[in-house]
């Protein structure tokens, strides 16, 4: 019989949608595959206004999403044999959409099931992946896989061009800076990762699938990045709470909060950003054998709550 392959996943620009595609491009004529996508009851605006952009951050970081629509029944009652989970990080956690699937009914759609995560995102994606893995362990998931695409230009450039997306809804190349997002070859690359999950599961050795991802390049992660996202959230989550003290989702009476929080996180990435990248260059030669375990533990599924 050939596989049953369930694929959910949420997507607000289509980005993630393309990278599951032509991670199922090559196995297509193989398998049988259904799609669930996550919908938001009401759908996050793009392009974003910049409040409506930070004003997200306070339910993303907390895990106090906002409601998405039922599953189709359908899925719910079908028994597949893998499931690929979809989903993209917002201010270093999942985003919202997808902490609400998480923590509904639905998720026991994935209890015993082998689970493979794909995210695609700019280049920050440690601690959402560390929440998914905690969401789905208590679903009784088993999680057998993860690839990560990122935006592979430098992280400034990657900023610029995420926030020209995000709040322009441009993701083309314009003046010095390139095209937003994952890169286009970088998608079209990731077909070769499902026909690696294809053979995994057909000879049964979903054990090893990860070694195998791994060697195909699934994960690309430098050491500053741990760092990086160690202080990122720490940061967040005080301003999370900061900003809930005044008010829910659009509150009027938060908005200054939410504008103080844009304010100093831009400065802090692009006016202070010379300084903290010289300080965490020194910390990272210092710090660097243990940094390079965190990287091990971080390209490998196992979970182990509060590492990060
Ligand atoms: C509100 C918001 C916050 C984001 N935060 C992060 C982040 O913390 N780390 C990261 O790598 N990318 C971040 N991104 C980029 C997304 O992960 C993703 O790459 C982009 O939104 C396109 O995804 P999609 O169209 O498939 O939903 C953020 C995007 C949005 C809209």
């Amino acid at each position: 019989m050939r596989p049953r392959i369930l694929v959910v996943y949420y997507t607000q620009t289509g980005q993630l949608r393309q990278i599951l595609d032509s991670v199922l491009s090559g196995i297509r004529d193989k398998v049988d595959i259904d799609y669930a996508v996550i919908e938001p009851v009401t759908p996050f605006p793009f392009p974003w206004s910049a409040l409506q952009f930070f004003d997200a951050m306070p339910e993303t970081v907390n895990h106090l999403p906002a409601a998405i629509r039922p599953l189709p029944a359908d899925v719910i009652n079908k028994d597949y044999d893998l499931i690929i989970f979809g989903y993209q990080p917002w201010f270093l956690n999942p985003s919202q959409p997808t902490t609400a699937f998480l923590q509904t009914e639905f998720a026991k759609i994935f209890k015993g099931k082998p689970v493979v995560t794909v995210v695609g995102c700019r280049n920050m994606w440690l601690h959402a992946q560390e929440k998914v893995k905690g969401y789905l362990q208590s679903a009784g998931a088993h999680l057998v896989g993860n690839i990560v695409l990122t935006d592979t230009n430098p992280n400034l450039v990657s900023l610029l061009t995420v926030i020209r997306w995000s709040f322009k809804g441009q993701k083309e190349a314009s003046g010095l800076l390139p095209a937003a997002g994952v890169q286009d070859e970088d998608i079209a690359a990731a077909s070769r990762f499902g026909r690696t999950i294809y053979e995994h599961f057909v000879n049964d050795n979903l054990i090893d699938l990860q070694r195998s991802l791994l060697s195909q390049g699934a994960i690309g992660l430098k050491p500053g990045l741990v760092m990086l996202e160690q202080s990122g959230i720490k940061r967040f989550r005080f301003w999370a709470n900061f900003i809930s003290e005044k008010g829910g989702p659009g509150a009027p009476a938060r908005a200054s909060r939410v504008l103080m929080f844009k304010n100093l996180l831009l400065v802090g990435i692009f006016i202070l950003s010379p300084i903290t990248s010289t300080v965490a260059l020194i910390k990272l030669a210092i710090k660097r054998n243990s940094l390079l375990k965190e990287v091990e533990y971080f390209r490998q599924l196992d979970y182990q709550e509060g590492r990060l």
